[in-house]
C-alpha cells in the first residue's frame, strides 16, 4: 500500500478535526496561510468534513429584507454611509416591511433577516418594533427574524427581543482596535461596539458577528484573532466577507485599498470560512454575498469551505439599487422569485438540500442554552 509521508501541515489539520483542541494563536494563523494549491484544497475539505459533523449538509436560509439605507454612521469603507451624498435614501413603511418579510413565509425560507442603516430615532424604533410584532402575529410565530441594525441602547434591544426579534448581527468589523480606529471616523468606538455585543446577548438574542478580512494594513495575525474573538464570545452566528471597494468612499479612493486582485479576496473569505468553522465547530456560518460579488459561484465555494447559512434577498428590485454596500453587487436586477430560483439551483448544484420552513438556530446555541 502506497503511504505519503505526512506534512507538517496535514498533521495541523488532524489536530483540528480532533475534538476537544483548541488551536493556538500561531497554529490558527498557519491555516489561514494554506498555501495555493494543495493546501488550501486540503483546508477546504478538512472544514466541510467538520460542517459535515457538527451542522450536516442542510443549507439554513434567511430571507434578507433591505429595510432602509439612511444611516447615521459614516463607516470609510461602506457605500451607504451617511456623507454619500449619491445614495438615493429610502426607508420602508411598517406596511412594506411586513410585506417582505411575509414573501420569507410563502418561500418556505423559515427565517427573514431584517437589515438596515444604522438609525436610533425614536420613529426608527418604533417603526421596527411594530413591524416585528406585525410579523411574529401574522405568521403565527413560525417565522424566525433576526435583526441586523446596528449598535442600539440596551433598552432598545429588550423592546425588539420583546416584539418578537430572536437573533442578531452586529459584526466587530475588525477585533483589532487599531485596525477599527483606521477603518472608523472619530466618533465610532470600538469599546462601544464590543460593548454593544454583551447587551445584545443580555437582552436574549442569540448572537452573531464578523468581521471584514482584505482591509488595508489587514494581516493574518489580525484575522486569526478575530476568529479567536469568535471564539471568545462564544457567538451562536458568523457573517464574514472581504472587503469590496466602493469608489464613492475615502477606503475605496486609497489606492493600498484597491491591490487585490478578485480571486485573491475571494480566497481570503472562503479561507476565513474554513479556519473559522474548524476553529468553532457547530455555528452558522453565512456564505455571503461578497463573495458571490466575487465569482459566479462564489456562494456555493463559501459552501463547500464550511459556510451553511445562505440569505436570499427578499427586498423588491425598486430598492436593491440603492442599498450597495460595495460595487458589483450580484442580485440587483431580480426579483425575491428569482433569487430564489438562483439560490435552489447553486444548493443544488453542490448536493446539499434545505429543510423547509425551520429556523435553523446552530446546534451551538442548542448547546450554550442546555450549559445555563
Ligand atoms: N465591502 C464588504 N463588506 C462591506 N460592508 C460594508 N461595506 C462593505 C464593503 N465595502 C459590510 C460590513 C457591514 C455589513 C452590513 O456589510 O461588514 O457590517
Amino acid at each position: 500500500m502506497k503511504t505519503e509521508a505526512q506534512s507538517p501541515f496535514d498533521r495541523l489539520l488532524e489536530k483540528a478535526l480532533e475534538e476537544n483542541v483548541a488551536l493556538s494563536l500561531p497554529e490558527i494563523a498557519r491555516l489561514l496561510r494554506a498555501a495555493e494549491g494543495e493546501e488550501e484544497t486540503k483546508l477546504f475539505q478538512s472544514a466541510y468534513q467538520m460542517k459535515t459533523r457538527h451542522v450536516g449538509r442542510v443549507v439554513r436560509l434567511r430571507g434578507i429584507v433591505e429595510l432602509g439605507n439612511v444611516c447615521s454612521k459614516d463607516c470609510f469603507y461602506c457605500g451607504i454611509r451617511r456623507s454619500n451624498a449619491k445614495m438615493h435614501r429610502y426607508t420602508m413603511s411598517e406596511e412594506e416591511i411586513v410585506e417582505t418579510a411575509l414573501l420569507g413565509e410563502l418561500f418556505h425560507y423559515g427565517s427573514v433577516v431584517l437589515q438596515g442603516g444604522e438609525r436610533s430615532d425614536a420613529a426608527f424604533v418604533d417603526l421596527i418594533e411594530g413591524a416585528l410584532q406585525k410579523i411574529r402575529n401574522r405568521s403565527e410565530g413560525r417565522l424566525g427574524i433576526t435583526l441586523s441594525l446596528g449598535e442600539q441602547t440596551p433598552e432598545t434591544y429588550r423592546r425588539w427581543f420583546a416584539a418578537g426579534a430572536h437573533r442578531y448581527l452586529l459584526r466587530i468589523e475588525s477585533s483589532s482596535p487599531e485596525l477599527y480606529a483606521r477603518i472608523h471616523p472619530s466618533d465610532h468606538s470600538y469599546a462601544k461596539r464590543r460593548r454593544a455585543l454583551d447587551d445584545i446577548r443580555a437582552a436574549g438574542f442569540q448572537v452573531g458577528t464578523g468581521v471584514m478580512s482584505c482591509l488595508p494594513g489587514q494581516t493574518i495575525e489580525d484575522l486569526a484573532r478575530d476568529i479567536a474573538f469568535f471564539r471568545d464570545l462564544d457567538c451562536d452566528m458568523i457573517g464574514m466577507g472581504p472587503y469590496i471597494p466602493h469608489r464613492d468612499t475615502p477606503l475605496g479612493q486609497l489606492a493600498e485599498s484597491n491591490l487585490l486582485t478578485d480571486s485573491e479576496r475571494l480566497s481570503a473569505g472562503l479561507r476565513m470560512i474554513a479556519v473559522t468553522r474548524l476553529v468553532l465547530r457547530d455555528v452558522n456560518i453565512a456564505s455571503t454575498t461578497a463573495l458571490q460579488a466575487l465569482a459566479p459561484d462564489g456562494r456555493e465555494r463559501g459552501l463547500l469551505a464550511g459556510g451553511n447559512v445562505v440569505m436570499p434577498n427578499l427586498s423588491a428590485v425598486s430598492h436593491r439599487g440603492d442599498y450597495l454596500l460595495y460595487q458589483n453587487k450580484p442580485g440587483t436586477d431580480e426579483n425575491a422569485g428569482e433569487s430564489r430560483q438562483a439560490l435552489l439551483a447553486s444548493v443544488e448544484r453542490i448536493g446539499e438540500c434545505i429543510e423547509p420552513d425551520a429556523w435553523g438556530d446552530s446546534p451551538h446555541f442548542g448547546r450554550r442554552k442546555g450549559r445555563q
